[in-house]
C-alpha cells in the first residue's frame, strides 16, 4: 500500500495521499514531449519517488520532508539526486543543487494540498513546517505552486484541486504564480480515484500543465479554458451561467429578520450544496434571510441539489449551474417540486402545485437541455 509508513495523524498533516500510478502516467504524457539532454525534472514532493522517471533528461531531483519515504525512494532508484528537507522554506535553485539558471527546469508532482489549520496539532511539532513569507498561504498548495515560480520553473505538470483555478479567492491567493504562468493543458480527475479517500466527498483534481510566460493568465482566461476529461471531453466554465448572477450566496449584515421572513442556507459550491440543507426555518448565523422577489430562484436551488446526481463530479466546486431564459419556461415545476419538499412554502407562491408525475418528467427535460452533454456523464460523483 502507498504511504504506508504513515499512520493517520501523519498523512493528514503531510498531506501524503499517493499518486494512483495511471494518473503518474497522464502527468507524463504531458510532459515527455518537452524534455531533452538539458532538461532538470523535479519533484519537490516526490514521496516514493513515483513521478521521477528517466526520459533522458540529464538530471533528475527529488525531495520530501519525510524522511522514511525519501528512504523507500532512495531504495527504488540510485538515479535521482534526493533531499530530505522542506521545500517551502528557503525556496532557490541552488537549495536543490540546480546546475546552472539557465537549465531547462520541469517540475513534476503532487504536492499536499491541506488547509495548515486544519493540521492535527499536536503532532506537528515535530516537523519543520516554515514556510517562506513571499509564498504563504493558508493552503499548503498553494504554497507549493508559488514554490514552482520562485523555483523559476520553465514548466510544471502537477495535481492540484481545481478550486485553486476555478474559485476567484483562491486564484488571486496564486498572486505571481499566475503573472508568470499560463495553463495549456489541464486533465480533470476524481479525489474519489485516490484509495484513501474514501470517507470524504470526491472533490475534483486537475493534471494542471503550465508553462512559464511572462503575459501570464487571468481568470477570464480560466473561465474559457477547456479542461480535459479522462472520458475525453471536454469542460468550459463560460459554458454556463450561473445562479450567482440572480442572487447572493452568502447572508448579509443588511437583512432584516421579520415575522414572515423565509431563511436559505448558505450556499457555497455544489459539493458543500449536496452536504448542507437548504429552505430552513430557524435563522442563525449561516442563514441567509431571502429576498422574496427572488424566491423562485431559491426554489430552484432547494430543486437542484435534488438532481446534482445528474452531474459529473467536475461541477463539484462550481456554482449552482442555470438557464434564465429555460427556467422561466419551468418555473411552475421547481415551485411545485420545492413546496412538496417543503410544504411550509405555499403560503408564499400564487400557485397551484402541480402533480408529482408531471413535474419530475418536466423537471427531467428541463436538466437535460441545461446540462446537454455534461448530463449523466459516466463519472461518479
Ligand atoms: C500527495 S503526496 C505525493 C507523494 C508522491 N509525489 C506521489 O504522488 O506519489 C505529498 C508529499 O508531500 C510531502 N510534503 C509535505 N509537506 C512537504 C514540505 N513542506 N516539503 C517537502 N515535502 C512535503 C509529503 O511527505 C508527501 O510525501
Amino acid at each position: 500500500m502507498s504511504q504506508a509508513h504513515l499512520d493517520y495523524e501523519d498523512r493528514v498533516n503531510l498531506g501524503s495521499y499517493y499518486t494512483p500510478l495511471k494518473f503518474v502516467q497522464l502527468a507524463w504524457e504531458l510532459i515527455e514531449p518537452y524534455i531533452d539532454s538539458q532538461t532538470t525534472i523535479i519533484d519537490t514532493a516526490c514521496g516514493y519517488g513515483d513521478f521521477l522517471k528517466n526520459y533522458g533528461q540529464s538530471y533528475t531531483i527529488g525531495c520530501d520532508i519525510d524522511e522514511d519515504a525519501i528512504d523507500v525512494a532512495k531504495k527504488n532508484t540510485n538515479k535521482v539526486q534526493f533531499f530530505r528537507t522542506n521545500a517551502l522554506h528557503n525556496v532557490s535553485r541552488k537549495k536543490f543543487g540546480i546546475p546552472h539558471q539557465h537549465t531547462k527546469l520541469i517540475v513534476v508532482g503532487n504536492p499536499p494540498y491541506n488547509d495548515r489549520t486544519s493540521l492535527i496539532r499536536h503532532k506537528i511539532k515535530q516537523i519543520d513546517f516554515e514556510v517562506d513569507e513571499d509564498i504563504a498561504s493558508r493552503d499548503l498548495g498553494i504554497s507549493f505552486l508559488r514554490s514552482y515560480n520562485k523555483l523559476e520553473a520553465d514548466f510544471i505538470c502537477v495535481l492540484h484541486p481545481l478550486s485553486y483555478l476555478i474559485k476567484q479567492t483562491n486564484f488571486r491567493h496564486l498572486k505571481e504564480f499566475t503573472a508568470n504562468y499560463k495553463l495549456i493543458d489541464g486533465i480533470l480527475i476524481s479525489s474519489g480515484e485516490f484509495p484513501e479517500s474514501a470517507k470524504h466527498t470526491p472533490f475534483p483534481i486537475i493534471i494542471a500543465f503550465y508553462q512559464r510566460d511572462i503575459k501570464g493568465m487571468d481568470y477570464d482566461y480560466i473561465r474559457s479554458f477547456q479542461f480535459r476529461t479522462v472520458e475525453k471531453k471536454c469542460f468550459c466554465l463560460s459554458d454556463f451561467d450561473y445562479i450567482t448572477s440572480y442572487i447572493s450566496k452568502y447572508p448579509s449584515k443588511k437583512q432584516q429578520i421579520l415575522d414572515d421572513s423565509l431563511f436559505f442556507w448558505t450556499m457555497r459550491d455544489i459539493n458543500a450544496l449536496k452536504r448542507n440543507r437548504t429552505f430552513i426555518q430557524n435563522h442563525s448565523s449561516n442563514t441567509i434571510v431571502i429576498d422574496k422577489t427572488k424566491l423562485d430562484y431559491y426554489a430552484y436551488v432547494d430543486v437542484f441539489k435534488r438532481n446534482i446526481y445528474r452531474l459529473p463530479f467536475y461541477f463539484g466546486n462550481c456554482d449552482v449551474p442555470i438557464d434564465d431564459k429555460l427556467f422561466k419556461q419551468y418555473k411552475h415545476c421547481f415551485i411545485s417540486d420545492a413546496i412538496r419538499h417543503h410544504p411550509y412554502l405555499e403560503n408564499h407562491f400564487q400557485i397551484e402545485p402541480m402533480e408529482k408525475e408531471k413535474t419530475d418528467i418536466e423537471l427531467d427535460k428541463y436538466f437535460r437541455l441545461l446540462l446537454g452533454r455534461y448530463h449523466n456523464c459516466n463519472t461518479v460523483f
